[in-house]
């Protein structure tokens, strides 16, 4: 938590003030209740529900999510808790994922529209998929897979797409067979992409080989054969690249096709045209997909998704908070390479057999109209986003949405913490004061929703996320592990009590490291059989409220949140490393108007070695190589030495305060404090010259940053 000292301050004294000065930063926001005639229609418009949800119901609460699924076969026990903290759920229950996304709508909804895709050209034709047809096609890549590939149930394939509809239905068809898939997001290097198939022991790569961005067609076909260089360098060799195309009939990419290795989807779907796959009936606690994110060490991590538990609760969660009925047209404007793409673009609101709108481009491309003016010519009525991109819409265009014809009776913000002035934009203006907002709150590892409110039910308060969702018992511990009194203000770690079927299964091939990153610091008794002795780390610090309301207050962990996405400081910090004259690497978050957040290096250089651009440069490269284009660093800034802790740990929070002009905090504690005198004049005066000195940080801001690597010192 954010470290504030006081010099003469007995150590607990210190503590009570770090913990209280988060909270009083803050100021208590109004609330927004329902819209009016919202109730009516919403999935969830009875109390009740909360009563069935209740903690003494709890585990039989979350069957209402199961029996929202077709199941092949009934599970024997809801929550198997004999081996924690591997819980399971639906055990003995037997299902398949695409034949609840897909085939069990053909009776109802053959001819209603499942996907509606929106190529990012505005002229461009916009494709309705109806189930039929989702299911003509899923069956017909599934049968290439299985068949061409040789690939069966367990076994791993890694797609590394774009939002083009070739991804659900490249998904939906390896769910068909039990295939596991790990989607990696399109715009992640090469390198980051054969890391993980590495990591998956991955020998397929469904991959593109162009798509657009921002009115260009980009070279995406490139990164499969730095991915397969990767994936060789760590022993796994890649033996089939199938490539879909953009455009039918055109190849746009550099990169040639390797006889043997590389082959046009359209061509090898010519044999299997009209062919039908049987879905594999599969074991609840069978495996969905991976999902790689960062976290406070080291490689990602594979997020290992259970086919029964995940389904169901994405399933539950979008109709309740998502408010999804069958007949509505439903826009997540997020990629399917994250995991709010996969629980709600895809198996969310499949399941509940609605139309999900997938857009390939940029939001402002042409211009920052576009979202409204599609979601006009859909018919959009829900509409999700994230903070980054309504910050980005207000900025260039906060009068676009008055401008179109299009209502929204609910909308969902994910991924970070939203600014309430912002939330307000989101209300008034895009919502035009007629739809309510969830505010969601969740992370890779949970599958669906933490923390929300039931849009029908539940009133807004801009800021925060709302209180646990539908049958989460949420806790917030202190430093020492006792339980924060709910309305104290004090800030702290946020754990979920109880076990819930969205929850990863474990971290891929790491069952130890699972442990440890989630469970371990909150654990009194690793021998206990008893949930309750388990509660699973979020990773997030946050404050509730006395109305039981949380406010996220972000990640306690050493992850930068750019634009809603996880990049781990060690990630950014070894790539920089590679670079020959570097000798060591720390990476801190920089506050950013659009994008939350972006990265900057601190970079000291091997004995011998000057500083130069051209080195600055390399290091900002080689993080691009290895990463992507997401974590290209602002600024690379190549110091004398590091400020250093006695033991010889780079004080991460002194050079973010220095960076985004804040507070650098207590520096009596250095091995090296003439250090931070120096780096503050080189770095500031730079920035000064060239006019990038942010405006003032919110109070909220100011504790991020004096936080920021806390729990690395
Ligand atoms: O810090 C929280 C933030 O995003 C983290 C999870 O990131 P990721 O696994 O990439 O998943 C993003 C999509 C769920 C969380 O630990 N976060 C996510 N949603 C919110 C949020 N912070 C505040 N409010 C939210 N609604």
């Amino acid at each position: 938590m954010a470290e504030v000292t006081k010099e003469s301050a007995s150590a607990e004294e210190q503590d009570e003030a770090s913990e209280a000065q988060i909270a009083v930063h803050w100021r208590e926001e109004e609330s927004y209740q329902p819209p009016a005639g919202f109730k009516e229609q919403a999935n969830a418009n009875d109390q009740a529900i909360l009563e069935s949800f209740a903690a003494e119901r709890f585990p039989d609460s979350f069957v209402e999510y199961a029996e929202l699924l077709t199941w092949d076969r009934k599970w024997d026990t809801v929550l198997d808790t004999s081996s924690p903290p591997f819980f399971k759920w639906f055990v003995g229950g037997r299902l398949n994922a695409c034949a609840n996304c897909v085939d069990r709508h053909l009776e109802t909804r053959a001819d209603k529209n499942a996907l509606i895709w929106v190529p990012e050209p505005e002229d461009a034709e916009i494709q309705e998929i109806t189930y039929a047809e989702l299911h003509r096609r899923v069956n017909e890549f599934a049968a290439l897979v299985q068949d061409f590939s040789g690939l069966q149930a367990g076994d791993r394939i890694t797609f590394h797409m774009p939002m083009v509809p070739e991804l659900p239905v490249s998904m939906l068809a390896c769910a068909r067979l039990g295939v596991v898939h790990s989607e990696v997001f399109g715009g992640f290097s090469g390198a980051a992409c054969g890391q993980r198939m590495a990591d998956a022991k991955s020998t397929v790569l469904v991959t593109i080989d162009t798509y657009y961005r921002n009115g260009t067609l980009i070279d995406h076909k490139v990164k499969a054969d730095e991915a397969i260089e990767e994936a060789r360098k760590e022993g796994i060799e890649v033996e089939k690249v199938l490539v879909w195309r953009r455009i039918p009939g055109e190849y746009h990419s550099e990169s040639p096709m390797v006889e043997g290795r590389d082959f046009f989807v359209d061509e090898l779907l010519e044999k299997y045209s009209g062919q039908q796959v049987e879905p594999v009936s599969l074991s609840a606690t069978d495996t969905l997909f991976l999902m790689y994110t960062s976290g406070t060490t080291g490689r990602p991590k594979g997020a290992q998704h259970a086919v029964g538990g995940y389904l169901a609760y994405v399933t539950g969660t979008s109709k309740y908070y998502q408010d999804i009925h069958p007949d509505d047209t439903y826009w997540c404007f997020a990629d399917i390479g994250w995991i709010t793409g996969h629980s709600y673009i895809v198996y969310g609101p499949l399941a509940l057999g609605t139309a999900s709108v997938m857009y390939e481009g940029v939001p402002t491309y042409p211009d920052p109209g576009r979202p409204w003016r599609i979601a006009e010519k859909l018919g959009v009525n829900i509409f999700h986003t994230a903070p980054t991109t309504i910050r980005m819409l207000r900025k260039l265009g906060p009068d676009e949405p008055a401008k179109y014809d299009y209502h929204f009776k609910t909308m969902t913000t994910v991924g970070e913490p939203i600014e309430p002035d912002v939330w307000r934009w989101y209300y008034t203006v895009v919502g035009k004061g007629e739809a309510a907002i969830t505010d969601t709150w969740w992370m890779t590892e949970t599958g669906g929703f933490l923390g929300s409110t039931l849009p029908g039910l539940q009133p807004m308060k801009p800021g925060s996320c709302g209180p646990a969702a539908l049958g989460i018992q949420l806790v917030i511990y202190d430093e020492n592990g006792e339980e924060i009194r709910r309305g104290s203000g004090k800030a702290g770690y946020i754990c979920v009590r109880n076990p819930w079927p969205g929850r990863m299964l474990t971290v891929w091939g790491q069952d130890q490291r699972f442990i440890d990153t989630y469970y371990a610091r909150f654990n009194k008794d690793s021998s206990s059989k008893d949930w309750r002795d388990w509660p699973f780390m979020c990773g997030d610090g946050a404050v509730e409220a006395q109305d039981g309301y949380f406010r996220i207050l972000g990640r306690i962990d050493d992850v930068i949140n750019v634009a809603g996405h996880r990049l781990g400081t060690k990630e950014l910090e070894s790539a920089a490393i590679e670079v020959e004259e570097v000798a060591e690497a720390a990476a801190v978050p920089v506050v950013d108007e659009i994008r939350g957040k972006i990265v900057e290096m601190y970079i000291a250089l091997k004995p011998g070695y000057e500083a130069s651009d051209e080195v600055a440069q390399k290091v900002s490269q080689t993080i691009v190589k290895d990463i992507g284009a997401i974590a290209r660093p602002k600024n690379v800034w190549i110091v004398p030495d590091m400020p250093k802790t006695r033991s010889g740990k780079i004080m991460r929070r002194v050079i973010a305060g220095i960076s985004n002009f804040a507070d650098v905090g207590d520096t009596s504690t250095l091995a090296n404090p003439e250090v931070v005198d120096s780096i503050r004049e080189q770095v500031q005066s730079e920035k000064r010259a060239r006019g990038d000195v942010p405006q003032d940080l919110s109070a909220k801001e100011k504790d991020e940053i004096a936080a920021f690597g806390s729990g690395s010192e």
